[in-house]
């Protein structure tokens, strides 16, 4: 695992997005997946920011959505497909036919759960997969407990999760119960993972993902566990870290290959 550690949730946005950008600088059809929620804004609004300058193209890349909520109609503001469609598919310039998001409206949740991860295989793996952490260590919807092993499935929220969503929705109540997200052995088959945290609400979380033991309390620990993990935070979000000064001076001492890998 890698751990940068930066000023402000700026930088973090911009650094992760830097690792985006030269995956689909090396390869235009590259596969990407795509987390929601607050942490990735900032690197979707520098990819979209490169786009812009004509740094960058994602005409021709795939994505992925880490997940959906269960039952939540499709034109819902808050449902992911929405939020995939107006924060990343619009501004990155994806083609729209490229793009996935877990069904959570299917008839049938569990075939359409097996069927996006069909797709994800055919689509040849996902190339880099962008992650936020949840303040209980979930990644994905992977709430604690989940099995390292697990594939996309179908997932009843922890109350936890809930509570931090139920600012996106107009009460606490309107929070779905349910979700359907890759699984943590999905996640884990990415051939690299971003994993972006702002913010003292991180902290605690962070500290166990990165330095507390391997366990399926702390989902994020399943990093520990992944070849190519990219852990980038603020100052306030790696506040509870012991070696921080080593994630430092690895990174500052970074030799040049290293950095362009
Ligand atoms: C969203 C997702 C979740 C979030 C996590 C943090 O697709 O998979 O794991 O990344 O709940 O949410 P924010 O970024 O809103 O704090």
């Amino acid at each position: 695992m890698e751990i940068v550690i930066l000023p402000t949730a700026a930088d973090v946005g911009r650094a992760a997005a830097g690792l985006i950008a030269a995956v689909v600088a090396n390869r235009s059809d590259a596969v990407i997946g795509l987390a929601t929620g607050s942490s990735p804004q900032g690197i979707y609004r520098d990819l979209a920011r490169r786009v812009e300058a004509g740094e960058l193209s994602f005409a021709l890349a795939r994505g992925f959505a880490l997940d959906e909520y269960v039952g939540i109609p499709l034109e819902h503001p808050e449902s992911y497909a929405r939020i995939i469609a107006r924060d990343v598919v619009e501004p990155l310039g994806f083609d729209p036919s490229r793009v996935q998001v877990p069904d959570g409206r299917a008839s049938d949740l569990d075939l359409a759960a097996k069927q996006y991860e069909a797709d994800i295989l055919d689509a040849g793996g996902i190339d880099i997969q962008i992650l936020g952490i949840g303040t209980n260590g979930h990644i994905g919807f992977n709430e604690p407990t989940s099995s390292f092993a697990s594939r996309t499935r179908i997932k009843t929220l922890a109350l936890r999760t809930r509570e931090d969503n139920a600012r996106f929705f107009a009460s606490p109540d309107e929070v779905p119960t349910h979700c359907m997200t890759q699984g943590l052995g999905t996640i884990l088959d990415a051939r690299a993972l971003v994993l972006v945290a702002q913010g003292e609400q991180k902290a605690d979380a962070i500290a166990a993902a990165v330095e507390g033991p391997l366990s399926a309390f702390v989902p994020a620990s399943a990093l520990q566990l992944h070849e190519h993990a990219t852990i980038v935070v603020d100052e306030a979000a790696a506040s509870r870290l012991q070696l921080t000064d080593y994630y430092r001076y690895t990174y500052d001492h970074k030799p040049e290959w290293q950095r362009t890998r």
